[in-house]
């Protein structure tokens, strides 16, 4: 396993006695505002290029980012380690959030694969890429849980579930760190903004900061993670940009993290404005006292705090060992001895196989009403709306040096996917927000003349990522209206959306037979479209996030608790509302595929088990369709009765099986007692005696039952 030898390499130079000599001796020669300065990070663009020379010349920069090309970032580094008095490279730093130049699906859209396999292999293959073009550390991979889809942000993390968000962060973690470092943000509690608005505060109490948002952020320091950003976020009042309960005693103290901690851009200064700093330097201070090692973009560390460090106001000690998480990251990473990191990237074609291979995972086919989808490659087909030819919006959020020139509309996939007499016919029908209804009439015309009409809505790519919240989930401007006046002309209607977030699809989800959630896919989005729209990809993908039917019902997720009064439709005095099911649209761990399966003969390898023990569910799958398929076989937790009210599920294994036609196959899931814990009433980790109900099926609202007794 590669990824543990690079930890072990790492680990091996973090041991070495004379590397660590080296740095200690360095940090000894080295003068205050030079310490300052290594935890000071600039972005390219934000101030001038000559004077931001010249604080590397001075050694008053510790990293810049958003320098892009190895013919921007050599030069500085020269400077950093030619002309600078102790020869310190620099980090380059960048937002390679889904590819660096190859788009691959935005992360929340490969979450839906549940494939950590192949969640690994992008992010490898974009941190070689990046690292090809000077680029040494990335602000990737986003692990906040998110469960409010007004949140923007929710399209660049892995969904609701920390289980499925924890496996994911450490394979991007592993993944990244072949090539470059990676960091994992925001560090902590981001996705619970309140009201799904950005940047708000957050009210977590300690339990559900533990159990719910954390344990990515965990997974990925055990996977040796180089570096952690902080929030912009409060927690209940207290920020994340300065929170020594955050950064310095569950990081550190708990986890044992000896990597670096980076704050988010301007999130230092930030701090005035939460009203927990009267001024700069008293911003500066309490982010550093607390924990945050490097300050992106507020210029404090370096331009405020030597004074409070001169009147002992900041012990020196902070800082140095802030400076040393710094050096001996520069040294992990091998800056020291190869500053310049030249690398080539992986040859375009092996990563647009990749990106379309992904993409096809990533794809979840909602509804199929009466098998309509795959659709005969036989037309005439029409292919509709505002997405269908767009080159840009498949490109999604934060896509760093992604260009539209190099996406594959679904348009353009459709055509390369069809033999050359079928008629594809096109029709933009509106645009994606403007309220303009002039081009419905071409778009009814098309459909009309057509045996299914393909609409390709959705959002714009910018709709979503940071400072993209929305009020609301609907289909943006007409794009709605477009649907139905294309369903009224009777040509049936194949739904394909492009979107960051979960959407209310209510409408449609009603009258529209086939629905397939795209996401953004990337460069390949047309080609997987289309592969999986014909059938030569059978759909395999799974929400990894909650579908609500309304925007009341939000925040909506599978592993809430019980209530003392569970929703019981015969019940009035029970938790639900009086207009609308308290149920999903679309289920976590939902998805469908062009096959069944059926599941039978669940069977635990214990009924009873200690904490120390393991559990394996055998259960029988099997392919009763006529097509192979890789059927996502998920397994949910309930412990039944504890000390704190527990989740009415949990999921605690997955795997992805590909079964033939007729094919069954028995599937085993092994889970460790010790990963049922929960944070007890004393607020210590747990794993209390006591009966846990296991589901094993399809989705987060089926499956199997079996019990096992956790005894003493
Ligand atoms: C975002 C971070 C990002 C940083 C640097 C901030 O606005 O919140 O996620 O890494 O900018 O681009």
């Amino acid at each position: 396993m590669s990824h543990v030898r690079h930890i072990l390499i790492f680990s091996i130079l973090l041991a070495s006695p004379a590397a660590a000599q080296n740095l200690d001796s360095l940090l000894a020669r080295m003068t205050l505002e030079e310490k300052l300065g290594q935890l000071n990070l600039l972005s390219a663009g934000g101030r001038a290029s000559p004077e931001q020379m010249q604080l590397v010349r001075a050694g008053r920069l510790g990293g810049l980012f958003n320098v892009i090309g190895a013919e921007n970032t050599n030069p500085r580094q020269r400077i950093a380690v030619t002309e600078s008095r102790l020869k310190i490279p620099l980090l380059f730093g960048l937002d390679v959030i889904h590819g660096y130049r190859t788009i691959f699906p935005i992360p929340l859209g490969e979450a839906s694969s549940f494939d950590p396999d192949a969640a690994e292999a992008t992010a490898r293959a974009a941190g070689q890429e990046a690292a090809a073009f000077g680029i040494n550390w990335t602000y990737a991979p986003m692990v906040d849980i998110a469960r409010d889809p007004r949140w923007g942000r929710i399209a660049e993390g892995s969904g609701e579930d920390p289980y499925l968000g924890s496996l994911l962060a450490a394979a991007r973690v592993r993944g990244f760190q072949q090539n470059i470092f990676a960091t994992v943000k925001h560090f902590a509690g981001y996705g619970a903004a309140e009201a799904g608005r950005e940047y708000n505060e957050t009210e977590i109490s300690e339990r559900t900061m533990r159990e719910i948002y954390l344990p990515p952020f965990k997974a990925a320091v055990d996977a040796g993670v180089a570096s952690l950003m902080s929030a912009f976020n409060d927690i209940s009042g207290v920020p994340a940009s300065g929170n020594a309960w955050l950064t310095d005693t569950v990081l550190r103290r708990e986890w044992g993290f000896t990597g670096f901690v980076v704050s988010d851009w301007t999130s230092v200064a930030e701090l005035i404005n939460h009203g927990v700093a009267g001024s700069q330097a008293e911003a500066g201070r309490r982010a550093l006292t607390a924990g945050v090692d490097m300050d992106m973009q507020s210029g404090i560390y370096a331009d405020s705090l030597a004074a409070l460090v001169r009147s002992n106001q900041i012990p020196l000690a902070v800082v140095d060992s802030a400076v040393m998480r710094i050096l001996r990251a520069k040294q992990r990473l091998g800056l020291f001895r190869d500053p310049y990191r030249a690398r080539t990237a992986p040859p375009t074609t092996e990563l647009r196989t990749l990106a379309r291979r992904v993409a096809g995972e990533s794809i979840v086919l909602l509804k199929n009403e009466r098998s309509l989808l795959p659709l005969p490659k036989s037309g005439p087909v029409a292919v509709i709306g505002p997405l269908a030819d767009n080159k840009e919006e498949p490109l999604g959020p934060w896509h760093t040096q992604g260009r539209g020139d190099d996406v594959v509309t679904v348009l353009q996939g459709i055509k390369s996917k069809v033999p050359s007499g079928t008629q594809v016919l096109y029709a933009q029908g509106s645009g994606i927000e403007d309220t303009a209804t002039a081009g419905f009439a071409a778009a009814v015309a098309a459909a009309r003349q057509a045996k299914v009409a393909i609409l390709v809505l959705g959002e714009r790519g910018d709709m979503s990522g940071e400072a993209a919240s929305r009020s609301s989930l609907g289909l943006p401007g007409v794009q709605e209206r477009l649907l139905e006046a294309v369903a009224g002309t009777g040509t049936p209607v194949v739904l394909v959306l492009m979107n960051g977030r979960p959407l209310i699809l209510e409408w449609a989800s009603d009258h529209v037979p086939a629905i397939v959630e795209t996401w953004f896919l990337g460069v390949e989005a047309g080609n997987a479209t289309a592969d999986v729209l014909f059938g030569d990809v059978n759909p395999s993908g799974r929400l990894p996030i909650t579908f609500p039917r309304v925007l009341g019902q939000v925040p909506l997720y599978y592993n809430h608790r019980n209530t003392g009064r569970p929703p019981d439709v015969n019940n009035k005095f029970s938790s639900k509302y009086i207009d609308v099911p308290v149920t999903p649209r679309y289920p976590f761990g939902f998805g469908l595929s062009y096959t069944t399966y059926a599941y039978s003969n669940l069977k635990l390898s214990a009924a009873r088990a200690r904490a120390s023990d393991s559990i394996t569910a055998t259960v029988t799958v099997a392919n009763t369709g006529n097509r192979e398929g890789t059927e996502v076989v998920q397994l949910y937790v309930r412990d039944e009765v504890a000390s704190v009210s527990r989740p009415v599920r949990e999921l605690k294994a997955f795997r992805r099986v590909a079964l033939r036609p007729g094919e069954s196959r028995t599937v085993e899931l092994r889970i460790a007692v010790r990963d049922l814990w929960f944070y007890g009433l004393d607020m210590k980790p747990v794993v209390e005696p006591g009966t846990f109900r296991v589901y094993v099926g399809a989705n987060s609202a089926e499956g199997l039952e079996a019990t096992f007794e956790c005894i003493p």
